[in-house]
C-alpha cells in the first residue's frame, strides 16, 4: 500500500513493536480514510476565461485556446452546514499573509463546510473528451524558451486520490518536460481507468510500463522508482530528475525550477545522514559491494540526468540494488548512498566530507518536509499548524506564510481533505505567480543567488 511509502522514516524509531502497532494503526486509518474519500473539485470553467497567449510555441502543441488562469477556488466547490459561512469565502492573499482574523475564520470555515469533489468515476468521464479536459482544466500548453531549452523529468507514485494527483499534474505540466506515473497495483480500477484516461490525454506523460505493489519496507518501495527512471530515459533530452508522491506540491513554477536548477550547475539535492542506530538495517546484507559506504536519508530527489542512467544501467548499482535488496527500508539508503561515495564518480554527486544535511553547509532543496522534533536532525523539524500523521506534518492553514516563503522546490505533504483551503490557497498562489511570470516581458525575475552560493556546491563531483 503507497501510505506505507510515505510512512518514511527519516526519524522513525527503532522499536519494531512500535513499528507494528503504527502499521495496524495504518492500515485502519487508511481503510477509513479511502471510505470517506469523496474527492476534489474542479472549478467550473465556463465564466470568466480569460485567454493569456504568452511564449512562441502557441502552434506546436495546442489546437485549443491557451487560456492560462482560472478563477481560484469559489464558494461551489464548498458544501457547508451553515450558509454563513458561504457568504463570504475566505481569501487566499490574505491566509498568505497571515491575517489572523481571517486565519481565524478559515479555520471554522474548513471545519464547517466540506470539499466537493470530482471522484475517479468523473475522472474517467472528463478525460475521456481530451480537448473539452485540457480546455477546463486549464492546462498550461506553453512554456517559455529557457524552460523549452531545459527540460525535466518527473516520476509520480500514486495509489489513490485521483483528484489530488491530477491537481499535481496539472501545476507542473508542460508539453516538453516527461512524465511517469505509477499507479500502485493495488490501486482501485476506477483509479487505474481515471489515470489511464488523463496520460492518454497528455502526449508527455506516461504510465509505468510495469505497475508493482509497494510495500513499506520492502524492495518493493524502490521498484517502480528503477522502472520509472528507466522508462524517462528513454525519452528525450531532459537534464533533471525529480520524484514525487501525489502529496505534494510544488513552492516553485516550472521556469523557477529551471533557473534552480541552472544554478546548481549539475549538483544534485539528496539527503544524506550517517548514524550508529541505522546500521542494523544493513547488517545482515553483509558488506557492500565495490566499497560503497551505506547512507541513509530523505527518499525524495533531485539528480541529474547521469546520475539517473549511472543508478539504471551501470553495473556498480545494478550490483548495489542486489545487496540492498538484502537489507531493510532498501529504498532510503540507495539514492543516498549513490550520491555520498564520490569514487563512484556519478557526476553532481557530493564529495566533501561531512554529509549531514545542514542550512549552513549542506541546504537540501528537494523538498521541504516537517518531521517534528523526534527527528534527530533540527532540520526537518518546524511548528506544525495542520496536524501531525506518523510524526510528519500534513499542512493547515496556519503553515501558509511558511510555505510560501520556502526555498524548496516542492512541500510534503497536502491532503486535499484536510483543511482543504491549504491546498486550495497553494494552487492559487501558485498558478498566480506563473500568470505573472507568463505576462512580465522579462520572463519572470527570480534571484537564483541562496540556490548558487549554497556551499555544498564547491564539493561536487563534476563531469
Ligand atoms: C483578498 O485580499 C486582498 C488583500 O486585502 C485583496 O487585494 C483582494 O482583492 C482580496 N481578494 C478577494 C477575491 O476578495
Ligand atoms: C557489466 O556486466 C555485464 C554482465 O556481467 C558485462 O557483460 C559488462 O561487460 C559489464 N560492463 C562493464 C562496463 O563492466
Ligand atoms: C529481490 O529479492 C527477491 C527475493 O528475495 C527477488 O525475488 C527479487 O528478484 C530481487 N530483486 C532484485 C532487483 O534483485
Ligand atoms: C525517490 O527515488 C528514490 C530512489 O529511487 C527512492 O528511494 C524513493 O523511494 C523515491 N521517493 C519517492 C517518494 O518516490
Ligand atoms: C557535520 O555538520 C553538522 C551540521 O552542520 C554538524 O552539526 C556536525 O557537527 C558536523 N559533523 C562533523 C563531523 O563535522
Ligand atoms: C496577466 O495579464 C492579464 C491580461 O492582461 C490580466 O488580466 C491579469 O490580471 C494579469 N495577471 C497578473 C497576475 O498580473
Ligand atoms: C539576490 O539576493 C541576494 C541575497 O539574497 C542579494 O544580495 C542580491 O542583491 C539579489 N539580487 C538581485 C538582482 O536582486
Amino acid at each position: 500500500m503507497f501510505g506505507f511509502v510515505l510512512l518514511t522514516k527519516q526519524c522513525l524509531f527503532g522499536s519494531l513493536v512500535f513499528m507494528a502497532l503504527i502499521i495496524v494503526l495504518l492500515e485502519f486509518l487508511a481503510t477509513v480514510q479511502f471510505t470517506m474519500m469523496t474527492t476534489d473539485g474542479i472549478r467550473s470553467s465556463t465564466k470568466n476565461i480569460k485567454n493569456i497567449y504568452y511564449g512562441n510555441h502557441q502552434d506546436n502543441m495546442d489546437s485549443f485556446e491557451t487560456s492560462m488562469i482560472d478563477e481560484f477556488y469559489t464558494k461551489e466547490q464548498y458544501s457547508c452546514k451553515n450558509k454563513y459561512y458561504l457568504t463570504h469565502v475566505p481569501n487566499c492573499s490574505l491566509l498568505i499573509s497571515a491575517d489572523q482574523k481571517e486565519q481565524h475564520f478559515a479555520r471554522s470555515f474548513t471545519k464547517m463546510c466540506e470539499r466537493n469533489g470530482a471522484s475517479a468515476e468523473d475522472y474517467i468521464t472528463m478525460a475521456s473528451d481530451c480537448a473539452t479536459f485540457l480546455r477546463n482544466r486549464k492546462y498550461i500548453m506553453d512554456a517559455t524558451d529557457e524552460e523549452f531549452k531545459f527540460p525535466v523529468a518527473f516520476s509520480i507514485l500514486m495509489y489513490k486520490d485521483v483528484n489530488q494527483v491530477e491537481r499535481l499534474l496539472r501545476a507542473i505540466y508542460r508539453p516538453h518536460n516527461y512524465y511517469c506515473i505509477h499507479v500502485d497495483s493495488s490501486a482501485d480500477p476506477s483509479v487505474r481507468k481515471a489515470m489511464i484516461n488523463i496520460i492518454n490525454c497528455l502526449p508527455n506523460v506516461y504510465e509505468a510500463t510495469k505497475s508493482t505493489r509497494v510495500v513499506w519496507g520492502k524492495f518493493s518501495v524502490l521498484e517502480p522508482e528503477l522502472v520509472c527512471m528507466k522508462d524517462l530515459l528513454r525519452y528525450g533530452d531532459w537534464k533533471y530528475f525529480i520524484n514525487l508522491t501525489g502529496q505534494e506540491f510544488p513552492l516553485k513554477t516550472n521556469l523557477q525550477i529551471v533557473k534552480i536548477l541552472k544554478s546548481v550547475d549539475g549538483a544534485n539535492s539528496v539527503d544524506g545522514i550517517i548514524e550508529r542506530k541505522w546500521r542494523s538495517r544493513w547488517k545482515m546484507a553483509g558488506k557492500p559491494p565495490h566499497g560503497i559506504k551505506p547512507v541513509k536519508g530523505n527518499v525524495h530527489v533531485v539528480i541529474n540526468r547521469q546520475f539517473v542512467d549511472f543508478a539504471v544501467n551501470d553495473n556498480r548499482s545494478i550490483d548495489f540494488i542486489e545487496w540492498l535488496n538484502k537489507t531493510k527500508i532498501p529504498d532510503e539508503s540507495f539514492f543516498n548512498s549513490l550520491n555520498h561515495n564520490p569514487h563512484l564518480g556519478i557526476p553532481g554527486s557530493f564529495k566533501g566530507t561531512n554529509i549531514t544535511t545542514s542550512w549552513e553547509t549542506k541546504p537540501y532543496f528537494a523538498r521541504y518536509k516537517n518531521w517534528g522534533k523526534q527527528c534527530t536532525n533540527p532540520y526537518f523539524n518546524f511548528p506544525c499548524s495542520g496536524k501531525r500523521k506518523r510524526n510528519i506534518c500534513i499542512f493547515g492553514i496556519g503553515d501558509l506564510p511558511r510555505l510560501t516563503s520556502r526555498m524548496e522546490l516542492f512541500a510534503n505533504k497536502f491532503y486535499w481533505d484536510y483543511q482543504s483551503l491549504t491546498l486550495d490557497c497553494i494552487e492559487e498562489w501558485h498558478r498566480k505567480m506563473i500568470e505573472n511570470e507568463y505576462n512580465s516581458t522579462n520572463g519572470g525575475q527570480f534571484n537564483t543567488s541562496y540556490y548558487e552560493t549554497m556551499p555544498y556546491l564547491k564539493e561536487v563531483v563534476k563531469n
